[in-house]
């Protein structure tokens, strides 16, 4: 099989719900989508699923993004598949339909565009069972929302080669997702498995009269929830062992397995069971229209995967790594620094547009609040971090720099949504320390609106001491400082708080 294409166009058959959140997370990092569907209304329904998710999407992470992908949409499938570079299938789950259409796109397809299926269910040796190049076929189960949960399920089928698999999981990293590769194709792939059996339960406990939807809600969310974020069942059972872990978790619980305490058969779905979960689940939703609750949801997600990221667990760690990627390639992409510039260390100079007021960073008076002056100098200082070659690697020898003096002098105003830049000067360098001066001015009308000088110390964070900066970042740092040593030192550099101003 030929090695897939560097995916820079997304192909997308089936553009509802799923298709939809495809279509966001792709042209969020920069790839391009061509979104089929068979209802020329749906174009309409994509670019509205887009822009709902854009919000929750712009604060997953600060990091520099490329310039966001271009969507199109088509009502011929053809077209579609003839340009994709990817394709990923999203139309209703029902066997003989997927088996018709991904065969038909196949068919139009190069052998080398890798086709996979959204399916909840369905087998890959099924599925692409009448299709061109089979082996070229997986499943790429996602989660809703697309956008925002990372996890994707890679499920191969008795044609389908390794190497899909393996370049299928690069471009799932690649927008940000962790590729779980499921060995053996089973209905149901892991996750919807082990959904599907507390669903049951939730089915019978309801059923039987023992609770509401809203008390087995409860059940997890202040419970099992919270714990399932970062740590799987099997390692949470192995914690509640206590010293001998599973082993002792197995001896105390195991027995209960037999008696069982669970159902194994779903109950019938009457009339009755329909009314109670539908009526429990309007008393929680208590007015709250769908729209509302996705956006709750879409919140509560970002804000969960952000902490994780801190723990560097689970979809935390995704994030990093997402991060990570994202960084390097805004610095290898980065034009080549004319050290007689104060640095433009934006993302701006990489995304081709300007970093924007994000509207969460607003205070009462729709101006940007102080508190962001202060992590709108750590991204930019990351940002030269990164470019001197202090990065995920060299973190993980123990070093750091610390901030340990900010100064941020507030000269205007800036409000939300409006666009602005960050440069970086370099006032002073030793083997410990780092003495810069940003400047953050409005697009606009280049107006300076804040400056901040910052001393950073060089860290051997195991130790917890100040300790020498490697030799090679000293000498990258070293060249920008020379460079910028021929700078008039900027109006306001040194000066105490209260001090009259320039
Ligand atoms: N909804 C979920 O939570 C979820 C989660 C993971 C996976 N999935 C899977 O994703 C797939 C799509 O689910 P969904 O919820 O987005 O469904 P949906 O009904 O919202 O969207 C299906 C879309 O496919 C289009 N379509 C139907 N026939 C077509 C054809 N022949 N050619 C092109 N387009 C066609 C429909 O017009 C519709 O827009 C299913 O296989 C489902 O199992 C769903």
């Amino acid at each position: 099989m030929t090695v897939m294409r560097n995916v820079k166009t997304l192909g997308l058959l089936g553009t509802g719900v799923i298709g939809g959140g495809w279509a966001a997370r792709a042209l969020h990092f920069g790839i391009d989508v061509i979104a089929a569907d068979v209802k020329p209304e749906m174009e309409a329904w994509i670019r509205g699923a887009v822009a709902n998710a854009e919000p929750a999407l712009a604060r997953l992470t600060f990091a520099p993004l490329p310039p966001k992908g271009k969507l199109s949409f088509t009502t011929d499938m053809r077209f579609m598949a003839e340009r994709a570079d990817f394709i990923q299938e999203n139309i209703p789950e029902q066997l003989e339909l997927k088996q018709r259409m991904l065969a038909e796109v196949s068919r139009s397809a190069a052998p080398e565009v890798i086709i996979a299926s959204s399916t909840s269910g369905l087998t890959p040796s099924d599925l692409q069972r009448d299709m061109s190049s089979p082996e070229r076929f997986c499943v790429a189960h996602p989660f809703n929302p697309v956008y925002l949960l990372p996890l994707v399920e890679l499920v191969g089928g008795e044609r389908t080669h390794a190497a899909t698999i393996e370049a299928a999981a690069v471009f799932f990293k690649y927008i940000g997702m962790h590729a779980l590769h499921v060995r053996r194709e089973i209905p149901g792939h892991l996750t919807d498995r082990l959904q599907e059996a507390i669903w049951r339960e939730i089915l019978h406990l309801v059923n039987d009269g023992i609770a509401s939807t809203g008390e087995l809600d409860d059940a997890i969310i202040y419970g099992p929830g919270l714990r399932w974020a970062a740590m799987g069942t099997n390692l949470i059972y192995h914690l509640a062992g206590g010293e001998t872990g599973m082993r002792h978790m197995l001896a105390q619980f195991g027995p209960c397995l037999k008696w069982p305490w669970t159902k194994l058969e779903a109950p019938e779905l009457t009339e009755t069971l329909i009314d109670r979960m539908v009526e429990g689940t309007q008393a929680q939703a208590a007015g709250r229209s769908i729209r509302e609750l996705e956006r709750l949801r879409d919140d509560y997600l970002v804000a969960i995967q952000q902490v994780l990221r801190q723990y560097d667990i689970g979809a935390g760690r995704t994030l990093r790594a997402l991060e990570d990627r994202l960084y390097g390639d805004a610095a290898a992409a980065q034009r080549p620094v004319d050290p007689a510039q104060p640095l433009l260390v934006v993302d701006s100079v990489v995304r081709r547009e300007w970093t924007a007021v994000r509207p969460e960073w607003v205070d009462y008076n729709g101006h940007m609040t102080d508190s962001r002056y202060v992590q709108v100098f750590g991204d930019a200082m990351d940002a030269l971090y990164r470019r001197v070659g202090v990065d995920a690697a060299y973190r993980a020898t123990d070093r750091m720099f610390y901030t340990v003096e900010s100064h941020v002098v507030h000269l205007a105003e800036i409000r939300v949504n409006e666009p602005f830049y960050v440069s970086t000067q370099l006032l002073g360098l030793d083997e410990k320390r780092l003495h810069v001066f940003h400047r953050l001015q409005r697009r606009r009308d280049d107006a300076l609106v804040a400056t901040g000088e910052q001393m950073h110390l060089h860290v051997d964070t195991a130790a917890a001491k100040a300790a020498p900066m490697a030799g090679a970042v000293h000498a990258k740092l070293e060249a920008i400082r020379a460079a910028h040593a021929g700078l008039a030192a900027p109006p306001g550099a040194g000066r105490g708080v209260g001090q009259a101003r320039h």
